[in-house]
């Protein structure tokens, strides 16, 4: 039996934005025609607080595919040369059940993940947004960037802030231009690209808000947000992670990818908890709003969420699709196993 193995660097010649939005789009579909399913998360901590791994699962009915993304954290690896982070993917033909490859993990969840972001705002913020902000200027960010620029190249704004590090969002803003001409090719010279001043300031002006920092805390307060403007919520895919001010969910359309782990991990959980919201005013999974059998936002006044923790069925998808090109392409190493 063969199967093909991608680096990073193989992953990054075979993996483009544009696929990738179409790829997670079907998964969202196919999820809202309840032909995929998601298995339940296995997360152990080695040492707490210090080593840990989660792996995420899935089985794609109508592509034929099962998978996982097995995602370890082990925070001293930098002494021993390592990332703390690290992850794979390992794709398998429902039909058979025999591997189809084993790919590294990173650089597919970013893509995928800037993808679920914008799929969001495209079927939820107001098609006239021109300023789009991101909270947050880590990894992810740019990958939430790159995906919003190919989905509203329109923009004519784009605001970053770092809650906690000013000028990490300085310098993030300052090299972002040629990161995304580098990696995605996108030419931002005729954007305004900035790093925001004012908090409050830029949440008033942004049409579309996309938070994406691991705060444990709500960043973003009610009273500083203009009606009409959509949320993709992004950062809270864990427990106890929170991002905006859970009054926001009070009133506002709120669509999520996956309802059960939204409601126990993502920005959901604790307006949940606090009230703020009912499981009821969930208006629905976002594939049943691509397919047409939910309604999204229907004045330019309201508030729109989405709540994304981020599904293996993603990862799967998109490495399938990554395979496929690197098989035409002849990328990577195939090995008996
Ligand atoms: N939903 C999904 O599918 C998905 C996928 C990947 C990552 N994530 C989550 O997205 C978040 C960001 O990931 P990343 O890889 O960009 O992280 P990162 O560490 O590279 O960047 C995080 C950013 O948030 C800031 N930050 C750090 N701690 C903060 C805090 N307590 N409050 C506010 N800001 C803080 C950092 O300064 C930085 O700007 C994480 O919570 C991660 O788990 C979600």
């Amino acid at each position: 039996m063969k199967m093909r193995v991608l680096s990073t660097e193989d992953v990054k010649k075979v993996v483009e934005m544009k696929p990738v939005i179409e790829a997670v789009e079907q998964v969202y579909m196919q999820k809202g025609r309840n032909e995929a399913v998601v298995w339940p998360t296995v997360f152990y901590e080695f040492e707490p607080g210090v080593s840990d791994m989660d792996i995420k699962s899935g089985y794609l009915k109508d592509a034929g595919l099962f998978g996982h993304k097995t995602v370890s954290l082990f925070t001293q690896n930098q002494e021993k040369g390592l990332p703390e982070l690290l992850g794979c993917i390992m794709v398998f033909d429902a039909a058979t059940g025999a591997p189809l490859g084993l790919l590294d993990g990173s650089y597919i969840t970013g893509v995928r993940t800037g993808a679920a972001g914008a799929i969001g705002a495209k079927y939820l913020a107001r098609k006239d947004s021109k300023t789009l902000f991101i909270l947050g200027a880590g990894h992810q960010a740019t990958f939430q960037v790159a995906a919003m620029l190919t989905e509203f190249p329109q923009l004519e704004t784009i605001y970053v802030a770092d809650p906690i590090d000013h000028e990490n969002a300085v310098s993030f803003v300052n090299s972002l231009p040629q990161r995304l001409k580098d990696g995605f090719g996108i030419d931002v010279s005729g954007i305004s690209v900035r790093a925001a001043e004012d908090l409050a300031e830029t949440v008033s002006e942004s049409d579309i808000i996309i938070t994406v920092t691991p705060s444990k805390e709500p960043r973003i307060k009610k009273e500083w947000v203009s009606p009409g403007t959509h949320f993709s919520c992004i950062g809270a895919d864990m427990a106890g992670k929170e991002e905006i001010d859970p009054a926001l969910f009070a009133g506002a359309v709120v669509f999520v990818d996956d309802k059960f782990h939204c409601i126990e991990a993502g920005e959901l959980e604790i307006p949940l908890k606090k009230d703020m919201i009912k499981e009821e005013d969930i208006a629905g999974e976002i594939g049943s709003l691509i397919l047409g059998d939910a309604k999204g936002r229907i004045s330019d006044e309201q508030i729109t969420i989405y709540d994304a923790t981020g599904m293996a069925l993603l990862d799967i998808a998109a490495a399938k699709a990554a395979l496929e090109l690197a098989e035409e392409k002849g990328i990577g190493q195939v090995v008996e196993i």
